[in-house]
């Protein structure tokens, strides 16, 4: 049976998040949480620098190496650029790393696909972060998401032009997308095209109910998702990723498959 038709079926341990390991160390494993929102008031993440350093605080004693965050960047919403994220990361960055001066800290962002997001691909103007392939060869990584309530339009074009432009598409929460729940062929062939397919700490842990956690399940099961990511807005979401430590399934996917978050690099 094909993976996708398994992906359909039900009764997957996924379906329930099961926490009964021993906890492992989790950010030796995981190495960069490679999405968040830890630049302080640009989005709808951390919204004082004091939010922000209380978060760095947990991944740092999680274990992991450093952080690529990623703020929003939403024409309508949140029309943020690298000029305007800069000075408050930077700020960010000397404060972090007075305190810990071994974490890593790398601006990115979480492009939504639209008019916009092809523009900045026209443009070359991209926040993006640098990765390791799973053959060693060193890329650079744009994450993008799509809308929760519609299909993407355009989207194959988009990412085309992405990928012909030097850079390797990195899917935001691929199991956030509730059109596709039933359509799992279309994260499958994202990732056939090279497309790095994410998952979110908090689904696995059933925030977002059984349909998100059965599917964000299936993802690491299968192999198809490359990195668990904290998509931090706040510590709820770090209680979510701590609580991973503890995950059969988590534990299972980081031992048998590419965990490409181990290859973030620090130098841009
Ligand atoms: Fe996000």
């Amino acid at each position: 049976m094909a993976w996708w038709n398994l992906f359909n079926a039900r009764s997957s341990e996924a379906d329930r998040p099961d926490f009964s390991a021993a906890p492992i160390d989790l950010g030796k494993q995981l190495v960069f949480d490679v999405h968040s929102h830890l630049v302080p008031g640009v989005d709808d993440g951390a919204e004082a620098l004091d939010d922000s350093l209380a978060m760095i605080e947990r991944l740092v004693k999680l274990g992991y190496a450093g952080a690529v965050i990623t703020p929003h960047i939403h024409s309508d919403i949140y029309p943020n650029s690298e000029r305007s994220l800069r000075p408050a990361f930077e700020h960010l960055r000397k404060a972090a790393a007075a305190r810990w001066p071994q974490f890593h800290l790398h601006l990115a962002a979480e492009y939504f696909l639209d008019d916009h997001f092809a523009e900045c691909i026209a443009a070359d103007d991209l926040l993006w972060f640098p990765a390791t392939d799973e053959e060693g060869r060193k890329v650079k990584c744009v994450l993008f998401e799509f809308g929760f309530h519609e299909p993407p339009m355009n989207h194959d074009q988009v990412i085309f032009d992405l990928q012909m432009a030097g850079y390797t598409g990195v899917l935001a929460h691929a199991e956030r997308y509730p059109y596709w729940h039933r359509q799992p062929d279309q994260i499958r062939s994202l990732s056939d095209r090279g497309v790095w397919i994410t998952v979110n700490a908090a689904s696995l842990g059933g925030a977002y109910g059984p349909e998100m956690c059965r599917v964000a399940g299936q993802l690491l099961e299968k192999g198809v998702a490359k990195m668990v990511c904290s998509d931090a807005h706040g510590l709820r979401h770090m209680d979510s990723l701590a609580a991973l430590a503890k995950s059969p399934l988590v534990q299972q996917w980081s031992t048998t498959h590419a965990v490409l978050s181990r290859g973030i690099r620090s130098e841009h």
